[in-house]
């Protein structure tokens, strides 16, 4: 399961010069085909509630290999999002930003979802989203 948290609906639109023109939409051709790569299939999401969030981890626990996500703001904030990936054990999470988040403001260099995350990327634009697929491919395969 891809998911992606608040505002990213508006990605291709929102602030280019920090998260480049290409759409969400463009995101998931990504992913597709990197995970077709792996034979896998993706299920990939987008909300600006965290509960919904929430709910969708939860729903990946029981029925998804493994978890891309980013959570944009929440990364930052939310405890709710960490106790539902801390729930998600022996499922492969990556953590995914579009910019690097340790060159930006002060309060973007912590992630509460990183505490949990198999492997964390940032700053590679959307691009990022398939070496995240990738990776939670490859832990998948690894077992
Ligand atoms: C983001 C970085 C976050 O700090 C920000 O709130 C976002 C997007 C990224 O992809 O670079 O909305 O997660």
């Amino acid at each position: 399961m891809i998911l992606n948290g608040p505002n990213l609906n508006l990605l291709g639109l929102r602030q280019p010069h920090i998260y480049g023109t290409d759409t969400l939409a463009d995101v998931e051709r990504l992913c597709v085909e990197a995970a077709n790569r792996h034979g896998a299939t993706v299920d990939m999401r987008q909300s600006n509630h965290e509960g919904q969030l929430v709910d969708w981890v939860q729903e990946a626990r029981e029925h998804h290999d493994g978890i891309v996500i980013n959570p944009a703001a929440y990364s930052h904030t939310s405890v709710a999002l960490l106790d539902a990936l801390s729930a998600c054990e022996g499922r492969p999470i990556v953590e995914v930003h579009i910019s690097n988040i340790h060159r930006r403001e002060e309060f973007r260099r912590h992630s509460y979802v990183s505490g949990v995350a198999d492997a964390v990327i940032a700053g590679c634009g959307v691009q990022g989203y398939a070496f995240g697929v990738e990776r939670v491919c490859q832990l998948i395969t690894a077992g």
